[in-house]
């Protein structure tokens, strides 16, 4: 028997239940992993409040993010021995202190990249991954918005736009938060609860605007996260830490200067095994060089998974989040 938080029934924080549970032997295509950090994200809420359905059904074990060590190997696999330090993003079963996952979808950790990181990132990295060099290919001298810009994706995004060579701007929930931002590397921060954000980003911009928003903030940030991009560019929606966005009228985006517009999901950036190694490798490249950190700021015991919870919702965090098995 292993330790592991379940969810019985959908609800808050409080439904996060610290109990033993069973784990096999690992079947056809599947390794055993003992985890030594499980990364906590937005969609782990999601799944716990029943925003997003449980592809198990009740109960299940939370978490979709991790990195430990292979313990076993199922009868047909190749790619992994045990002893492989491996992560992965994917399926529920991630706040476990170990756990079967599909070696197909894991990824070998370099030994540059501690487990930690690798939990605190391998969501969050992949998705600013997709979002800087594939929804938009982010060029030296763009400029470019990033709401919630302390955040843990917010983090990655403003170190790798900034690495990338852009000018980043970006909006912040807090005067604390606006002086993590700039340690990131944010060339401007707003304090988007108590300033209209499109009118300073045209101020700061002298009116050419942005070339892209990364927004995963939601519903109050839209639309004036329109207002913020100059024509043609792009809006990348690609989140909803205040709810999700309203619908609207198509046709916004041609007065708003014949804009792009998508709602995209790292699900389908890493859809195959070729696409999930060139996106991981590209972020362990930026992050083994340096040129990205993983602030993993909060680390919890796997039994105070509800604390993490409490903490990540209440906007109280900076920066990744991770549970210790
Ligand atoms: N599409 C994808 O592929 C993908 C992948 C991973 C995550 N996501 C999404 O990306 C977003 C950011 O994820 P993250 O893990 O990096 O979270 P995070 O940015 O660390 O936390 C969310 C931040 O959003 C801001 N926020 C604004 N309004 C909020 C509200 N009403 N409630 C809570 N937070 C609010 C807060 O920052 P301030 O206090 O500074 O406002 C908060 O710290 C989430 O929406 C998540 O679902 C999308």
């Amino acid at each position: 028997m292993v330790a592991a938080i379940r969810v019985h029934k959908t609800g808050g924080p409080e439904v996060l239940t610290y109990e033993q549970v069973e784990v096999e032997a690992p079947g056809p295509g599947q390794i055993r992993i003992k985890q030594r950090a499980c990364g906590v994200n937005f969609i782990d809420t999601y799944f716990r409040m029943g925003m997003y359905p449980s592809p198990v059904g009740l109960p299940f074990i939370a978490g979709n993010e991790g990195a430990g060590d292979v313990t076993a190997v199922g009868p047909d696999v190749s790619d992994f021995k045990i002893g492989d330090r491996v992560a992965y993003v994917g399926t529920l079963g991630g706040y476990a202190e170990e756990r079967l996952f599909a070696a197909e979808r894991a990824v070998k950790l370099p030994s540059a990249i501690s487990y930690e990181q690798a939990a605190g990132m391998m969501l969050k990295g992949m998705t600013a991954q997709y979002l800087l060099r594939r929804t938009h290919k982010v060029e030296p001298g763009q400029t470019i918005l990033v709401h919630a810009a302390a955040g843990g994706i917010g983090q990655i995004l403003t170190q790798w736009g900034k690495h990338l060579g852009a000018i980043v701007i970006g909006t912040v929930g807090s005067k604390d938060k606006a002086e993590i931002a700039k340690a990131s590397g944010c060339d401007h921060t707003i304090l988007y609860r108590e300033e209209d954000f499109a009118a300073r980003v045209k101020d700061i911009t002298g009116g050419k605007l942005c070339d892209v928003v990364y927004d995963g903030v939601g519903k109050d940030t839209f639309p004036k996260s329109l207002d913020c991009i100059r024509p043609l560019g792009m809006f990348a929606s690609f989140g909803s830490a205040s709810g999700k966005v309203d619908s609207f009228d198509i046709n916004i985006l041609q007065f708003k200067g014949s804009l792009f517009t998508t709602r995209p999901t790292l699900a389908h950036y890493v859809a195959t095994r070729k696409d999930l190694l060139a996106t991981a490798n590209d972020l362990f490249d930026v992050v083994a060089a340096g040129k990205v950190k993983i602030p993993v700021k909060h680390k919890y015991a796997l039994k105070d998974a509800k604390q993490a919870h409490i903490d990540l919702e209440s906007r109280a965090t900076t920066g990744s989040l991770v549970l210790v098995p």
